[in-house]
């Protein structure tokens, strides 16, 4: 948290070093003089110590940067923070040089999304939200936020021309909100043509990219002229489904200042083992990516093939509608996939049912395989006619393709497809 900064942690770190070295260095300390452990230790505490009731005055005042409470600040909370910011901040050109990239930790990918439109919008005001998003965050519009009085429109953000009309059809918007790719249809956005029709058209309104499906390693839409980025750090960032945990990272200083504020005030922050175990996933996180990224790519082309698939929806097929946006604005292709069957849902229910190494189970982004129906799990409470029109059909079945041996994985396809 920034206004309780402890020791240095070295947030500038290495800002010129490659991508997993920043993963491996950046935020990075070795606990207190007198204990230096290698590994950053994890401040298992709800509150902080003060020498004496002055000091306690001064830290209160913000006369003094010190750690005061846990759902105001923690060591290893800010750990996490300094390395995100530095794998999504680096290579930002900002536009001057007071401006500084931060970012806040947050207890899910949903109190994160929740905080970065609550930080662009309040009662009165429109958001413009992809119309292909996780279920959740769908639910979070149409509940939360209508109560609150901020309305939400559909935008298809997949046309740079659809795009344009409706910024221009909503003068109210302070924010575009948008997944790319989109969960779960693999549809993409381009970050930078969005970002474009924004300032051309409406400056106010913020873009914020919801990373989660490609991460900083595959994408960075602060270095394509996004204003926030979103994770459910959950997801590929932990990388080992151990933790529910968010974050948010915004080149705008209002947006962090609002940010600080509603993290205390609703209390959603992250615990610190939480923090801690996020913090340790991410430092592999380039080399499971690669791995990902791989073993999908083999996959869709496998199961592209394949006579029981009718269609494999995947940016690094060629036969991908976009795979020239996702070439250009995308590292690699990532590790998630989705496809419908020939024989639609009864074919894709034994799919699951029956196949080996994949986990039937929602989330993405572990080392393991996981295989789940959007339609009844994570996009069942999108109401039936706005999936289908988002494309997301009651035959698709997704796919988060874990880093296991390959061939493996193809072998286990083959025998569920066999038994359909
Ligand atoms: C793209 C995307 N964004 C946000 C979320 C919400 O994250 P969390 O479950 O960590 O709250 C999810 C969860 O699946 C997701 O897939």
């Amino acid at each position: 948290m920034e206004d309780s900064k402890g020791p240095d942690y070295k947030e500038q770190f290495c800002l010129d070093c490659g991508f997993a070295t920043r993963a491996l260095h950046a935020g990075e300390h070795f606990g207190q003089p007198h204990t230096p452990s290698h590994t950053n230790p994890i401040y298992q505490t709800s509150t902080f110590v003060f020498a004496s009731a002055e000091e306690g005055a001064r830290a209160f005042s913000g006369q003094d940067p010190a750690y005061i409470y846990t759902r105001l600040g923690n060591p290893t909370v800010k750990v996490l923070e300094a390395k995100i910011n530095a794998l999504e901040g680096a290579g930002v050109k900002l536009a001057n040089p007071d401006l500084r990239v931060s970012t806040v930790a947050f207890s899910s990918g949903m109190a994160a999304i929740t905080g970065a439109l609550l930080a662009s919008a309040q009662g009165g005001d429109e958001i413009l939200m992809g119309n292909v998003v996780y279920g959740a965050t769908e639910h979070l519009a149409s509940n939360v936020l209508a109560r609150l009085g901020i309305r939400t429109f559909d935008v298809d953000v997949s046309d740079l021309a659809v795009v344009r009309a409706a910024i221009a059809a909503h003068p109210k918007a302070k924010a575009i909100l948008f997944e790319t790719p989109m969960n779960p249809t693999m549809v993409l956005a381009d970050i930078a043509g969005v970002a474009r029709a924004v300032r051309e058209v409406n400056p106010d309104i913020r873009v914020i990219v919801d990373n989660t499906f490609a991460t900083p390693y595959l994408q960075r839409p602060l270095e394509l002229g996004a204003d926030i980025v979103v994770h459910s750090a959950t997801k590929y960032i932990c990388g080992h489904g151990t933790v529910v945990s968010g974050l948010v990272t915004t080149t705008v200083d209002r947006v962090k200042d609002e940010l600080y504020k509603l993290v205390k005030d609703l209390g959603s922050s992250p615990g610190p083992f939480d923090a801690w175990l996020v913090n340790q996933g991410l430092k592999t996180l380039p080399m499971r990516m690669d791995r990902h990224c791989s073993n999908a790519m083999a996959i869709a082309r496998h199961l592209d093939r394949h006579p029981k698939i009718a269609k494999v929806f995947f940016p690094g097929l060629e036969s991908h509608p976009q795979h020239a946006l996702a070439k250009a604005q995308m590292k690699d292709f990532g590790g998630m996939l989705s496809f419908e069957l020939v024989g639609g849902i009864e074919a894709g229910r034994t799919l699951m049912n029956t196949i080996k190494v994949f986990t039937l189970a929602v989330s993405l982004g572990c080392v393991d395989s996981l295989i789940q129906h959007p339609a009844s799990m994570t996009h069942a409470c999108v109401p039936r006619d706005k999936r289908l029109a988002g494309g997301i059909t009651d035959g698709l079945v997704r796919v988060s393709v874990g880093i296991e041996d390959v061939e493996d994985l193809i072998r286990a396809l083959d025998v569920a497809l066999a038994g359909i």
